[in-house]
């Protein structure tokens, strides 16, 4: 028989496991979003030049400008062009004194010496404060791994650009960082990242990767001054998403000035206080929170579907 006393102390440590969890969960949300004071950019950056991928559309942008407008000079990479001249254009009408340049790069193109012939140079010949390996793709809508749309190329693409930019651009900063012993990089990951998305497989996982790879780093560096940042949002309205701008799924801006006050004051985090508080979920037991996820995937699916249906339908 176990004894009164073993299973006061289970209790106790099964009590204080929670009370620990809790006050943790409060302190994520409360520190970063209403009591900490945002540190100054200049000094944890170093460098003039920030870069940021995936430049030309939702989180990204917003990122471009929300640095422009701190006065950092920007280095856009994105894929297209005409839309990189369209950005461009709109942060010079607003910041007329920030420099601005562009690198049109498919980062579906996985071949490193594209990579060393089209985008290194340019970085490694600025003083590159700040970097944020923010582009990103997904699936159209979730679906179960042999069906997802697109096939074996779209899977594949998912798997590329989320890790492979991240790991690269990274590793092309870091020198010099290291050298001067300061610098920003921020991983935009995804909430995905947090739960075994179940009909989102390779889009969580390479979340996933994003996540544990500035883990690592935050180790590896940890001598340096090198801020390492990983932003998981839930849901921020943009193309990707699809989702309208409401309470829980803010608009680019508001999402990312929230976002930035952020490095330098918490090394992972949701980037705004709505999806902090929204992050409480993933503390729910494995098995509720992996039926909750399946539950919401399939309805979202069958949605997808019957939207399509019905455009076809129409045509
Ligand atoms: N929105 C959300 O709710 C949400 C939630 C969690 C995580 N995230 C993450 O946040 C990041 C940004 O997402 P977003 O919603 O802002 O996406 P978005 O609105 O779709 O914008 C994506 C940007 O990346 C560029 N891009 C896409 N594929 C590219 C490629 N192969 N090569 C070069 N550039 C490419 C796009 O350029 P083009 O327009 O030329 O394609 C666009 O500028 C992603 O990493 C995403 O996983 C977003």
């Amino acid at each position: 028989m176990v004894c009164q006393c073993t299973l006061n102390t289970l209790a106790y440590f099964a009590l204080s496991y929670i009370v620990y969890r809790f006050v943790w969960a409060l302190y994520t949300i409360v520190y970063p979003y209403l009591i900490a004071s945002p540190p100054d950019l200049h000094k944890l950056a170093g460098g003039k030049w920030a870069v940021v991928t995936g430049s030309t559309d939702g989180i990204g942008k917003a990122y471009a400008f929300e640095l422009a407008k701190n006065g950092f000079n920007l280095l856009l990479i994105s894929r297209t062009q005409s839309k990189l001249d369209a950005t461009k254009e709109e942060i010079k009408k607003e910041h007329k004194n920030v420099e601005v340049e562009t690198i049109s790069y498919d980062f579906s193109d996985a071949n490193l010496n594209d990579y060393k012939k089209e985008v290194l140079p340019a970085i490694e010949k600025r003083d590159v404060g700040i970097l944020v390996n923010n582009v990103g793709l997904s699936y159209d809508y979730p679906e179960i791994l042999h069906k997802v749309d697109g096939g074996l190329q779209h899977l594949a693409n998912v798997g590329i650009v989320n890790i492979l930019p991240t790991s690269i651009l990274t590793a092309a900063v870091l020198p010099q960082m290291v050298q001067r012993n300061n610098g920003v990089i921020v991983n935009i990951s995804s909430s995905a990242a947090y739960a075994k998305m179940s009909l989102w497989a390779v889009y969580s996982a390479s979340k996933a990767y994003v996540n544990h790879f500035a883990n690592i780093l935050r180790n590896e560096y940890a001598h340096t001054g090198i801020t390492i940042q990983t932003i998981c949002p839930m849901m921020v309205s943009t193309k990707m998403s699809k989702a309208r701008v409401s309470f829980f799924a803010p608009n680019t801006t508001n999402y990312v000035r929230s976002a930035i006050r952020t490095i330098g004051v918490i090394p992972e985090t949701t980037g705004c206080i709505q999806h902090q508080i929204q992050s409480m979920i993933f503390g729910l037991p494995e098995l509720v929170l992996d039926l909750l996820i399946t539950k919401n995937s399939q309805a979202v699916r069958a949605a997808a579907l019957r939207k399509r249906e019905k455009a076809a339908k129409a045509q």
